[in-house]
C-alpha cells in the first residue's frame, strides 16, 4: 500500500470559505480537498512559509491521513508522528518549547508513550498550553495525524499590541477588505476604526494604496489604534482622526469605505442604533465615489439590510458567518457588499 501524503489543512472562519479559496486562487495553491470548514493543499518545502503569511486562514497544520494511523500503530511506529514534527520544529527550534497531544484517551498507556517519545527526542516539555500542538483524531472515517505549524493560530497578529475588547478577527478584516475592489482603488476609508483592523489590513495588503483614512469618535480606541498602527510600521501612511458619525466629517470622497459597525454592547446605552446606522448609511451615499464599494461587518444585519434598501446603495453580495463568542454563544454576523445605485 502506498504511504499517504503529507497535506497541509487549513481552517477558518465558518463562512469565509469563498475567500479563502480566492486567497490560495490568488497564490497558486493546489487545492487537493474540502471538508466542512477545512481545505487541505499539498505540502511542499517552499510553499511552508507562503503558508504562514495566508491572511484569511486561522490555523494550519501539516497532516497525514490514514485508516491504521490510530493511537495503537502510532506508539509501535512514532517515526510517522517524528517526521511530521520535524517538518515544523526545524528552522524555527526556538519556537517550540513545550507540546501537547490532542487525542481520546490521552492517559492510556499508547498515548502516554507517544508523549515519552515526543518528550525525549525533541526535548519538550509536555504542557496544556503548549506551543507544539499535536492531534491525534477521528473527525470523519479515517484518521488523522497532525500538527498546529505554527505556536499561535495565525490569524494572531504581531501588529496587535493591544486587544481592543470589541476589535475585529485580522481574517475577518482581510475579508472585508477583500470584497473592496483594493487592487483597482486609490483611496479607502474606515469609518468606525476602533482598534484599526482593518486599516492595518489594507494597508499592509495593498502597499501602494495612496489614501488610507479611519476615524473613531472614542479617543482611548483612537490612542490603541496609534499602538498598533505604529507596530504595523504604517504611522506614515494611516491617517486617523477624532471624528462623530453624527458630525458628517468631511475627509473627501473614496473609492472604498468598509465598516464594522458598532452593535450591541460595544455602543453606549443610549444611542440609538437605527440612528446611527442610518447616519452612516446616508454618510456613505455622499462620501463614495460612483464606481466603489461599500463593505459593512455586523451583527445587525437585519436593520443594515433594511436602511439599506431605502437608500441609494444596492447589496450586490453577502456572506454569513458563524462565530463562538468568549461566553460559547453563537454570532451569525454578516459581510455586506453594496454599490451606488445607477
Ligand atoms: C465594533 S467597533 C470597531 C472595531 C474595529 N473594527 C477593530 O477591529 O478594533 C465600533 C467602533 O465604533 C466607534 N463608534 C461608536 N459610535 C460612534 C460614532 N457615533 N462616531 C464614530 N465612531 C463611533 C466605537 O468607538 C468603536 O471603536
Amino acid at each position: 500500500m502506498n504511504e499517504p501524503e503529507i497535506k497541509i489543512k487549513l481552517s477558518y472562519i465558518v463562512g469565509l470559505k469563498p475567500v479563502v479559496l480566492k486567497e490560495l486562487k490568488q497564490l497558486n495553491f493546489q487545492i487537493l480537498d474540502e471538508i466542512d470548514e477545512s481545505t487541505f493543499v499539498s505540502f511542499s518545502d517552499d510553499l511552508f512559509s507562503k503558508i504562514k503569511h495566508l491572511r484569511s486562514v486561522a490555523r494550519a497544520y501539516v497532516v497525514l491521513q490514514s485508516d491504521k494511523y490510530h493511537p495503537a500503530y502510532l506508539s509501535k511506529h512514532k517515526s510517522v508522528l517524528g517526521s511530521l514534527i520535524g517538518i515544523v520544529v526545524e528552522g524555527d527550534k526556538k519556537a517550540f518549547k513545550s507540546f501537547r497531544i490532542n487525542c481520546a484517551g490521552s492517559d492510556s498507556s499508547e498515548v502516554r508513550s507517544i508523549a515519552k517519545y515526543v518528550q525525549e527526542t525533541y526535548e519538550l516539555e509536555e504542557r496544556e498550553e503548549a506551543d507544539l500542538k499535536i492531534h491525534i483524531i477521528k473527525p470523519e472515517d479515517i484518521w488523522e495525524i497532525g500538527i498546529q505549524i505554527t505556536p499561535r493560530p495565525l490569524s494572531v497578529r504581531d501588529y496587535k499590541v493591544v486587544n481592543m475588547s470589541g476589535a475585529m478577527d485580522p481574517t475577518i478584516a482581510y475579508s472585508v477588505n477583500s470584497f473592496c475592489n483594493l487592487d483597482q482603488a486609490s483611496s479607502y476609508l474606515n469609518v468606525f476604526s476602533g482598534s484599526s483592523t482593518l486599516l492595518i489590513e489594507a494597508g499592509q495588503s495593498f502597499p501602494n494604496m495612496d489614501k488610507l483614512v479611519g476615524f473613531d469618535n472614542n479617543k482611548k480606541h483612537l490612542s490603541l489604534s496609534v499602538q498598533n498602527i505604529k507596530k504595523a510600521g504604517l504611522i506614515k501612511r494611516i491617517e486617523l482622526r477624532e471624528a462623530d458619525i453624527f458630525d458628517k466629517p468631511d475627509f473627501g470622497k473614496f473609492d472604498a469605505i468598509a465598516s464594522d459597525l458598532p452593535f450591541g454592547m460595544l455602543i453606549s446605552k443610549n444611542e440609538d442604533l437605527e440612528k446611527l446606522y442610518k447616519t452612516f448609511v446616508e454618510y456613505c451615499e455622499k462620501k463614495l465615489e460612483l464606481r466603489g464599494r461599500l463593505v459593512v461587518y455586523t451583527s445587525e444585519h437585519e436593520l443594515i439590510e433594511s436602511i439599506l434598501l431605502k437608500s441609494h446603495l444596492k447589496i450586490i453580495q453577502s456572506l454569513q458567518l458563524k462565530l463562538i463568542t468568549n461566553a460559547n454563544a453563537y454570532l451569525r454576523p454578516k459581510i455586506i457588499v453594496c454599490e451606488l445605485k445607477n
